[in-house]
């Protein structure tokens, strides 16, 4: 089901409040908006974009998985909006583990979240698609589909391409309940893989070689002749020539 709204707080929020209010569907749920007064984006920061201007909607699922799971969803996720960009002729690689980028600049951002209580996950994303411009502080590492490509997207196929897309992609990741069986076209699309990297610990910064993802979705760094598996709630990662 699809839930189409012109202006609310949150998708996510929204979410929230549904589920809240007692709906339980065991099938894909969806929300949209055309301007978000709210929006979220990760670690507390605000997500705001103009009316119109963005494609951003939630999705909210109930897999039959652990909670402490559904992170990997959030990859999925990813790898569906990557999809749907590419039937656009729009080729993006992904900053690990979630950001759609493009030239180096962030073209869609993703922000998840369970809900311990009933078992359900929120997966929220919002697609910079017709901005025809940033501001200042964010146009060296922001743009958009119009930017890139000088063409208007029509939200509604966007999000039926990336709806489509993430039900054949999450029942791939179901076969084997990780990422096994879409590691390869992850690491195809991951921007450090093979490169050096940073990797912000809050318990030490260190440089290492990203050698892709392992099957929970966690970047395998080399450093110092060890591998470690780093996991996406605790560290960021940048390449060493800025946010990518
Ligand atoms: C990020 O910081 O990169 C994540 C941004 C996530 C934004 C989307 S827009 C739709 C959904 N609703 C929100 O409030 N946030 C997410």
């Amino acid at each position: 089901m699809t839930i189409n709204l012109d202006e609310v707080d949150s998708t996510n929020e929204y979410l929230k409040r549904l589920v809240a209010d007692g709906w339980n569907s065991e099938d894909i749920t969806v929300v949209s908006a055309q301007y978000q007064n709210a929006g979220k984006g990760r670690r507390g920061r605000q997500w705001l974009t103009e009316p119109g201007t963005a494609l951003t909607f939630s999705v909210l699922l109930k897999p039959r998985m652990d909670l402490s799971d559904c992170s990997m969803l959030t990859l999925v996720m990813a790898m569906a909006v990557r999809r749907a960009l590419a039937d656009m002729d729009i080729e993006t690689s992904i900053k690990w583990p979630n950001d759609i980028v493009i030239n180096g600049k962030k073209i869609c951002g993703i922000l998840t979240e369970a809900i311990a209580e009933t078992g359900h996950i929120i997966i929220g994303c919002g697609v910079n698609t017709n901005q025809e411009s940033f501001p200042e502080d964010l146009s060296d590492r922001s743009t958009s589909v119009l930017i890139e490509t000088d063409d208007c997207v029509d939200h509604d196929s966007l999000l039926e391409s990336i709806i489509y897309h993430l039900e054949k992609l999450i029942d791939s990741f179901m076969e084997t309940g990780d990422l096994s069986n879409l590691k390869e076209e992850y690491e195809e699309a991951l921007v450090s893989m093979d490169t050096e990297v940073t990797v912000l610990d809050p318990e030490g910064e260190y440089k290492g070689i990203c050698l892709g993802i392992d099957e929970r979705g966690q970047l395998k760094v080399k450093h110092d002749e060890e591998v470690t598996c780093v996991y996406a709630g605790e560290v960021s990662v940048r390449g060493i020539y800025g946010y990518v």
